[in-house]
């Protein structure tokens, strides 16, 4: 089990910042994909399904996860890769070789089919090419993979003043809040532009006491800047830690700086959680390295 790790006290104003190691939970189904897929996995086995299919983008961690699940629990899994271009470079992209080798296999569509997934034509002609499946949206989030998310926080962390977690689509802190206490501060911080994360977090949680903090998106989604990997390297070189450019990195880089300016009250204890995505640093290296860039120590 995860637990939570003490990463600094702030003197003078004795802020407290905590690791939940979600990251810990397993070495390929990893942090918040643990909890998204847990209940969906039991679905589709009531179900009596077979397949498992989903979606993602070239350096998804939900992809890895999937193809992981499929073969430690039985399932086939097929991953529709948005990106026709993607389909001669498996070989160069660690996140897609990775699930291939976990035995998943991929379509590959270009970005305009991409964006019409969720029609019900699209999904129509995808059973009439495999058969029946399970479909897992893309990133996982639906209200089974909220329900497991809703399991990250347990009775102990009430005793935490603020929770803080990254955000892409809204599910897993969607599930934080839900089993958040009423005086706990949930803090999101988006890895992508735009404030649209709001409605769907409205969506699902049953409380009001959340905030989506949209200044830690360095460009936008799975851009970084030199300041963040310097970032990322000093972090794990003072706690041994990892952390993903893509989400944790970006909320952790947050935190410290939401400190530095004085955001957080005096005695604040703050939760972070570490929602996993290490797959991803091997791709993100790859972009840096052509770019002569400094890497991501891993
Ligand atoms: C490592 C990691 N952290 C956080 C998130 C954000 O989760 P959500 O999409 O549920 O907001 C993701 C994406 O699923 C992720 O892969």
């Amino acid at each position: 089990m995860s637990d939570n790790q003490l990463i600094h006290t702030v003197f003078p104003n004795q802020i407290s910042i905590y690791i939940k190691r979600e990251d810990l939970l397993h070495p390929i189904i990893s942090g918040n994909k643990f909890r998204k897929l847990k209940y969906n996995l039991e679905e589709a086995k009531n179900k009596n399904q077979k397949v498992l299919v989903t979606f993602g983008g070239a350096f998804s961690n939900h992809i890895v996860a999937v193809a992981g699940a499929g073969k430690e629990y039985g399932f086939d899994t097929i991953g529709i890769i948005r990106g026709e271009e993607l389909q001669d470079k498996i070989a160069e992209n660690p996140t897609l070789l990775q699930a291939q080798q976990l035995g998943m296999k991929f379509v590959f569509i270009s970005r305009e089919a991409y964006r019409q997934k969720e029609n019900s034509d699209f999904i129509e002609n995808l059973k009439i090419k495999f058969g029946d499946f399970y479909l897992l949206p893309e990133g996982g989030t639906n209200e089974l993979a909220i329900k497991g998310c809703e399991e990250i926080l347990t009775s102990s962390d009430s005793e935490f003043t603020h929770i803080c977690s990254s955000v892409g689509t809204g599910g897993t802190i969607s599930g934080i809040i839900n089993s958040s206490a009423n005086n706990q501060n949930i803090i999101g911080f988006s890895s992508l532009k735009g404030e649209f994360l709001q409605n769907d977090i409205a969506k699902f949680a049953n409380k009001q006491n959340w905030s989506i903090n949209c200044e830690y998106h360095f460009g936008g989604y799975g851009k970084v800047t030199e300041e963040l990997i310097s970032f990322i390297n000093n972090f794990y070189l003072e706690h041994h830690i990892h952390l993903d450019p893509i989400y944790t990195g970006k909320m952790m880089f947050g935190i410290m700086n939401l400190i530095e300016n004085n955001y957080f009250p005096t005695h604040s204890k703050i939760l972070a959680i570490h929602t996993g995505g290490l797959q991803g640093i091997a791709g993100m290296n790859k972009v840096l390295e052509k770019k002569g860039k400094t890497k991501i120590i891993i």
